[in-house]
């Protein structure tokens, strides 16, 4: 009867509507192996394509040994091509950058991408949704914050109830899965009363704007989102209700209090360093200019010729050494850094942790995307415009952790939300909803839960005090209890 009394919202889907997700759609590429007559990026378009050639993949294998191209001619038009696409401002700033410095780290590339502050992908606002490029969980149903938020007051309680404890997010969006938390927590008056804040760590002042406009109630315009067009971010702002949310560049900026932290595809948006194993060791894949004529893009991979300091910092460890030539590796070590960041907060501070995201429990090869207008895309198209994002390893983050905290899971989303009672969540909806709405949540329910949409391709790891009990869902060989909704009964 937990979630009797929570409020009903609309999910902003429309019954009918297919709107991709980042994971959902990248069915068969996990393997490390590297095909030798393709590029990186070409194994994705052929994976999405169910394995048809990629059209410029024929011959078009990375040389192993490059240097930086520094002539204009790799943007020039050649009779008989079809003309190189439009060089976005950010593929103008990296196309100048590797000219100068030479060939940049994928790293540094999916940065700049992502988040460079003039044009990165997340600098101009709202990309979520039907209008945007893909559409993640908390925007499918309420339902998922809302049980969230329910995992969060049971680990309040099995922390013993601290008297004042902070909701930490980390990559909000559109604020949404935030909402539909505090919502849950506003029914347990203990719960609700005991939050002294919420804390918001995004790197988009246009994103922050649409999480104050959701949270706050602060209306935006158009224009004040749009294109970067301002850079000063906010930093603070009050709801309704009198709670202040704050927004912080980092997670290092948190005050030091108790905190509950989500964080819901946001490690896979961090960037990673790629590397392929040779007969002479490990060398790193960087990003070079593409100078061959036939090619629509402005960038290429090619391998480095010799050891970098990236391959030599991250890749040269014992735990690769059983890769073959051929087998490739990504490895983030952001994600190493902010998961550490997290453990020893909690470590000092106490609290609890959830990270949501696609991935194994195990290093993989292969499967950094780009994904605009929900397809995908190839990875190194129009930078800026293309969201550029990769699988998470789950081990890699519960290793950054060292002693500091008790790690849990993975476990699929599946079994989070069954083991959370998604199914008795779905007949209460069902049982006050409108015809034309129980559509919608059903399908909601399936596309979160189902092993062949989001159920078992996302996974769940959670953070807790050392010693402290098992939290829900991840109790030691629990089985999914799918509660199967009483469909029938509902209608
Ligand atoms: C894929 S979106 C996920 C949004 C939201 N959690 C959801 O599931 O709907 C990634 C989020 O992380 C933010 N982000 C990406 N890289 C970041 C970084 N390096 N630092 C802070 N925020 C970042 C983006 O601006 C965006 O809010």
């Amino acid at each position: 009867m937990l979630l009797s009394s929570i409020a009903r919202r609309a999910a902003p889907w429309r019954a009918g509507v297919r709107i991709a997700s980042r994971a959902a759609v990248l069915p068969s590429i996990r393997t490390t192996r590297f095909f030798s007559h393709q590029k990186d990026s070409d194994l994705k378009e052929a994976a999405a394509h169910n394995d048809k050639p990629p059209r410029d993949s024929v011959g078009s294998r990375s040389p192993p040994a490059q240097t930086a191209q520094t002539s204009e001619s790799a943007t020039s038009e050649a009779p008989n091509h079809p003309p190189k696409e439009e060089l976005t401002p950010l593929a103008k700033h990296i196309r100048d950058s590797i000219k100068i410095q030479g060939p940049m780290s994928v790293a540094h590339f999916m940065r700049q991408v992502l988040v460079n502050p003039l044009s990165g992908y997340y600098m101009k606002g709202d990309v979520f949704g039907t209008s945007g490029d893909f559409i993640t969980s908390p925007e499918i149903s309420q339902m998922f914050g809302e049980l969230l938020g329910i995992w969060f007051l049971v680990q309040w309680q099995n922390i013993g109830k601290p008297s004042k404890v902070q909701l930490v997010e980390l990559g909000p969006g559109r604020g949404t899965l935030m909402m539909d938390m505090l919502r849950a927590a506003s029914r347990f008056k203990d719960f609700r009363k005991a939050i002294s804040g919420v804390h918001l760590i995004e790197a988009s002042p246009g994103l922050r704007k649409v999480q104050r406009q959701q949270l706050c109630g602060i209306p935006i315009s158009e224009e004040q989102i749009g294109g970067g067009a301002s850079l000063e971010g906010i930093t603070s702002a009050v709801r309704p209700d009198g709670l202040e949310i704050s927004w912080h560049d980092v997670f290092e900026d948190l005050p030091g209090e108790c905190s509950l932290v989500v964080a819901h595809e946001f490690f896979d948006a961090l960037p990673i360093y790629k590397f392929e194993r040779t007969e002479e060791g490990w060398r790193e894949l960087v990003v070079d200019l593409e100078e061959e004529l036939s090619s629509p893009y402005h960038f290429r991979f090619v391998l480095a010729p010799g050891p970098t300091q990236a391959s030599r910092a991250f890749a040269e460890h014992p735990a690769y050494d059983h890769f073959k030539p051929g087998d490739r590796i990504e490895l983030s070590p952001d994600s190493f850094r902010v998961a550490n960041e997290m453990a020893k907060h909690m470590n000092k501070h106490g609290g609890s942790a959830l990270i949501v995201d696609y991935g194994k429990d195990h290093i993989q090869g292969d499967t950094l995307r780009g994904i605009h207008k929900h397809k995908f895309t190839h990875v190194l198209t129009e930078p800026g415009k293309v969201d550029l994002s990769a699988d998470v390893d789950f081990e890699y983050l519960k290793q950054a952790t060292e002693d500091l905290v008790d790690c849990h899971g993975s476990v699929t989303q599946a079994h989070l939300l069954h083991s959370l009672g998604i199914g008795a969540r779905l007949n209460m909806l069902l049982a006050k909803a409108a015809a034309h709405r129980r559509e919608t949540l059903i399908s909601s329910y399936h596309r979160l839960v189902d092993p062949k949409e989001m159920g078992n391709v996302y996974r769940v790891m959670a953070m807790t005090p050392r010693g402290s009990p098992t939290p829900i869902a991840f109790e030691p060989q629990q089985p999914a209890l799918p509660t199967e909704p009483s469909l029938a009964e509902s209608k």
